[in-house]
């Protein structure tokens, strides 16, 4: 029998690529291949890239170019750009860097084995179309191996909101979601393989509005029948928009049990004249006040948001609005970027603020966050939390995992699997991370 061939995929981005990663990998296993750490020993490299901001789709590049000597060594080495880059950029790909074989955006992977064994026969593969199939159906012919405790679900894919910042609408195209039987036997089969928790995912994760058996289902009908699979434990969903907080979805953080109490909702800024030009069509107070909302559901739900400062126009008056709207949350994490001009989004048009001023804010917005988060996974010392136990920790006899607000918590020396859900009191809190013991 002749050796596997081995790929070597490296993601980027966001979580949607990291299951996306996986889709790929187990579909090019269909042909043979197995999957390799390193690019060195690698019959074929996959890089599934992100486009979100400059300096990301960038890096691909400067990557690719680290490849010409491996390539030159093994001329049958194929190298594949997927993701968001691929998507916006295309056969552009293959100009700026001849060493290229592959090209797929994300609406193609299921088409990825016809392309690999066009490269086989010495040709270049692009596919960057918006097929109309189920790629997700397509990419089912899965080997049945067991997994860790967490995974991914991709239920919703691409956007209409059309911030007026964001490449997503353009890479990832117009929103699908999945029908809900499709995701259920997805997470049956999941947990059959170890998981206890699966993370819904979607670029409007909320807005997901996919065939149940009555209708169209909501996100949280889809979190509720979820929540009857035996097996699964915990139920997280990201990204979400304010504007698709549904009543129903509200309600179900404070009565689904296995759903957690995080949730990720950015807001991207505090003022209402930024907001607006950024269209987003919700105001700083609106968003307030869906928070205050979210709270009476669920006192104590852990808030995380992104935000982006200096976007264009933005002044020191619509920054400190920002810090006001953060002071007022207290986000238990948040991801805060400076604004990176993308061509082709309205936003690109606008007049740019200063580089120097965008990144002191981006460093004010950063030290106040950090305090929040701090002070918050410090105010964790002494309660009782359940964790999710995931790996083994870096000390001997230390196990990893994560409390319910995502918090990674480790206990030394305690009698516990992967895969176990366990509670934990918590003695200290560390630089990340939370220490404790099993009670
Ligand atoms: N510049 C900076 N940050 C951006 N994001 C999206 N587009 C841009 C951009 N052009 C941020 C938003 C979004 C997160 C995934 O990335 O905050 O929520
Ligand atoms: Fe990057 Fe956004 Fe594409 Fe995810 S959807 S890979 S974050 S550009």
């Amino acid at each position: 029998m002749s050796e596997p061939k081995k790929l070597y995929i490296k993601t980027y981005g966001c979580q949607m690529n990291v299951y996306d990663s996986e889709r790929m990998a187990e579909t090019l296993g269909g042909k043979g291949y197995v999957e390799t750490q390193s690019p060195d020993d690698a019959d074929m490299i996959l890089l599934n890239t992100c486009h979100i901001r400059e300096k990301a789709a960038e890096k691909v590049y400067s990557e690719l170019g680290r490849f010409k000597g491996l390539k030159a060594e093994k001329p049958d080495l194929k190298i594949g750009v997927a993701g968001c880059v691929a998507q916006a950029e295309g056969e552009e790909i293959m100009r700026r860097q001849p060493l290229v074989d592959l090209v797929v955006g994300p609406q193609s992977y299921h088409r990825l084995p016809e392309m690999e064994a066009k490269t086989r026969d010495g040709a270049k593969a692009l596919d960057t179309d918006f097929p109309e199939e189920d790629k997700f159906e397509k990419l089912k012919n899965r080997p049945k191996a067991k997994r860790g405790p967490t995974a991914f679900l991709t239920v919703q894919e691409g956007c209409d909101k059309f911030c007026a910042f964001c490449v997503v609408p353009y890479t990832r195209g117009a929103e699908v979601s999945r029908p809900a039987d499709r995701i259920l036997s997805e997470a049956r089969d999941l947990v059959e393989r170890g998981v206890r928790e699966i993370t819904l995912l979607g670029q409007n994760v909320n807005a997901y509005h996919g065939a149940g058996s009555n209708g169209d289902m909501t996100l949280a009908g889809l979190i509720w029948e979820l929540n009857k699979v035996d097996g699964l434990e915990r139920i997280r969903f990201t990204t979400s928009h304010p504007n698709d907080m549904a009543d129903d979805l509200i309600e179900a953080h404070g009565t689904c049990e296995k759903l957690m109490p995080y949730l990720h909702l950015p807001v991207q800024s505090g003022s209402d004249k930024i907001l607006k030009r950024m269209n987003r069509s919700h105001t700083a107070e609106s968003y307030l006040r869906l928070i205050e909302r979210i709270r009476a559901a669920r006192p104590d739900i852990m808030m995380s948001g992104d935000f982006i400062v200096g976007f264009p126009e933005e002044t020191e008056e619509d920054f400190q609005a920002t810090l006001d709207l953060v002071e007022e949350v207290k986000y238990g994490y948040a991801y805060s970027f400076k604004y990176s001009t993308r061509p082709g989004t309205p936003a690109a048009e606008r007049p740019q603020v200063d580089p120097k001023a965008a990144d002191d804010r981006l460093q004010r917005l950063q030290a106040l966050i950090t305090r929040h988060q701090r002070e918050i996974q410090d105010s964790m010392v002494g309660r009782k939390v359940r964790v999710l136990f995931e790996k083994n920790g870096r000390l001997p006899g230390q196990m990893v995992g994560k409390s319910e607000y995502l918090h990674s918590v480790h206990v030394s020396d305690a009698e516990v699997e992967v895969g176990e859900l366990r509670d934990v009191l918590i003695t200290a809190s560390g630089a990340n991370s939370l220490a404790g013991a099993l009670v």
